[in-house]
């Protein structure tokens, strides 16, 4: 059964961290597989809360072609105009860096993003064991 969960404040974003970390210890993860996906998730949370206003999260461990975990972020917020710009380091329209969206796609095995300005963002991400 994957885990879905809210994110609406920063106690959900340390959650979500914690449950990530317990699904890569499920899944078989060494250390460093653990600490790369919890580090994308993090980043990934802190979007939904931060610019999509809140959202939630829905976790799955994989256990076909390989073990893995499945992270998904949904939320109902404004979008985002131009992927391909967000996705690039140092682009930030807040107060950040600007490496949270890039560095969560070098981190993960699968990335996935959807989004369009008025229909909320829909990221997901993959790592394999
Ligand atoms: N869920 C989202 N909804 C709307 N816009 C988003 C969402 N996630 C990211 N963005 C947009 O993409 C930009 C880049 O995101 P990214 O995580 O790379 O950087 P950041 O959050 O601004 O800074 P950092 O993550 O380094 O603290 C954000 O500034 C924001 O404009
Ligand atoms: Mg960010």
């Amino acid at each position: 059964m994957p885990d879905k969960l809210p994110i609406r404040n920063g106690d959900d974003v340390v959650r979500v961290r914690q449950q990530v970390r317990a699904r890569a210890v499920e899944a078989g993860f060494g250390l460093l597989d653990q600490t790369k996906i919890i580090t994308a998730a993090s980043e990934l949370a802190r979007n939904t809360l931060d610019y999509g206003g809140g959202g939630d999260v829905t976790i799955e461990i994989l256990k076909e072609p390989r073990r893995g975990v499945r992270i998904t972020f949904e939320d109902q917020g404004p979008g985002i105009a131009d992927i391909d710009a967000a996705l690039k380091d140092g682009f930030t329209t807040g107060t950040g860096l600007g490496l949270g969206l890039g560095g969560a796609k070098r981190l993960a095995s699968e990335f996935s993003i959807f989004s369009k300005p008025g229909q909320g963002t829909r990221v997901t991400i993959a790592r394999w064991k």
